[in-house]
C-alpha cells in the first residue's frame, strides 16, 4: 500500500468517524451541533429585535414563596415599572433563532452593569430558566445564551448585548407613555387594549405586541429594525391575525394590575413620602 492511499483512507476513516460523532450527537445536543461551523442547522441571521418588557404587577401575583433573586419580593423596593425581559431576534416568519454559539454566561463581564441590571432587568421569579448548554442558570445567563447570542451581526458580545439592551430600554420608556395617556397602574381600572396599542403607536410610531394572562398585560414587546429605529412587532397578515385570537393574547379590556404582593409597604413608604413633603 502506497503512502497516499494509506493517509486518504486514513482521512476517510476520520471523516466516518466525525459524521457519526455529529449524528449520535445531534439529537441530544443541538447547541453542540449548531456550534460546528457549516453544520446543518446553523442558523441564519435574524431579521429585527424585539426588546420584550415585564409587567411586575402581573407578574408578582405569582409569588408564592420569596427567594432573594426575585424583585417581586423586595417589599417597598420591587419595581413598579416595566422591566426588561430580554432582547431578542427574531424572523419575520415569527420564528426565531436561540442558542447560536457556545458563548457560556459570565457574571464578571457585566458586574459593572449589575446595580442597572438589578433595577431595570430584575428576575421576577425564582425559578432558574434552563440554560442553553444542559442545566439551569440565572435569569441573566438564560437571556444571553438564548437570544444574545444570536444577535450577531449587531451584538457581539455579552456586555455589549446587555448595554445595549439597557440604552435601547431608556430611550423607550413605555411606562412614562402609559401614565401620560392615563393609564396607571390600577387594580379596579380596565383599559381598552386599543388604546394601550395607539398610546404606543403614537409615541414611537410602531406598533407593539402585547400578552396578557387572565385579563392582565403581562408583557409588552417593542420592536426595532437592526439599527435600533421601531418597527411594527407584526408583519405579515398571519402573525396580525394570530395576535388577535390567539390564546395567549387579550381581551377587548384588560388591567394593569398594581404591585399586590407589597401593598402596605408601598402605601406606607408613599404617605411617608408625602408627609416628608
Ligand atoms: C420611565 O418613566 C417612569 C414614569 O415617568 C419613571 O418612573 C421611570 O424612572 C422611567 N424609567 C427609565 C428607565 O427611565
Amino acid at each position: 500500500m502506497s503512502l497516499p492511499s494509506f493517509s486518504s483512507l486514513l482521512l476517510l476513516s476520520l471523516v466516518m468517524a466525525m459524521v457519526a460523532f455529529v449524528s449520535s450527537i445531534q439529537d441530544f445536543d443541538l447547541d453542540l451541533d449548531l456550534d460546528l461551523e457549516g453544520g446543518r442547522h446553523k442558523q441564519r441571521e435574524f431579521d429585527y429585535f424585539a426588546l420584550a418588557l415585564q409587567w411586575p404587577g402581573t407578574f408578582c401575583q405569582r409569588t408564592q414563596h420569596c427567594c432573594s433573586s426575585n424583585a417581586c419580593c423586595r417589599g417597598s423596593n420591587a419595581p413598579t415599572t416595566f422591566t426588561i425581559h430580554g432582547l431578542w431576534p427574531d424572523y419575520n416568519d415569527g420564528t426565531w433563532p436561540a442558542c447560536c454559539t457556545k458563548s457560556n454566561f459570565d457574571p464578571k463581564e457585566i458586574s459593572t452593569l449589575n446595580d442597572a441590571l438589578e433595577q431595570y432587568w430584575p428576575s421576577l421569579s425564582c425559578s432558574k430558566p434552563s440554560s442553553c448548554h444542559g442545566g439551569k442558570g440565572s435569569f441573566w445567563g438564560h437571556e444571553w445564551e438564548k437570544h444574545g447570542t444570536c444577535s450577531s451581526p449587531v451584538v457581539w458580545n455579552e456586555y455589549d448585548y446587555f448595554l445595549t439592551t439597557l440604552n435601547v430600554y431608556f430611550k423607550y420608556n413605555v411606562t412614562k407613555v402609559l401614565n401620560e395617556a392615563g393609564y396607571v397602574p390600577s387594580n379596579s381600572e380596565k383599559y381598552p387594549i386599543g388604546g394601550i396599542i395607539s398610546a404606543i403607536e403614537n409615541a414611537f410610531h410602531a406598533s407593539p405586541q402585547i400578552v396578557c394572562s387572565k385579563g392582565a398585560v403581562e408583557e409588552l414587546r417593542l420592536c426595532f429594525y437592526k439599527d435600533f429605529k421601531p418597527r411594527d412587532c407584526a408583519v405579515g397578515p398571519d402573525i396580525k391575525i394570530d395576535m388577535v385570537t390567539s390564546k395567549g393574547s387579550c381581551p377587548q379590556y384588560v388591567s394593569l394590575p398594581e404591585l399586590a404582593s407589597s401593598g402596605r409597604d408601598e402605601l406606607q413608604s408613599w404617605v411617608a413620602d408625602e408627609v416628608a413633603l
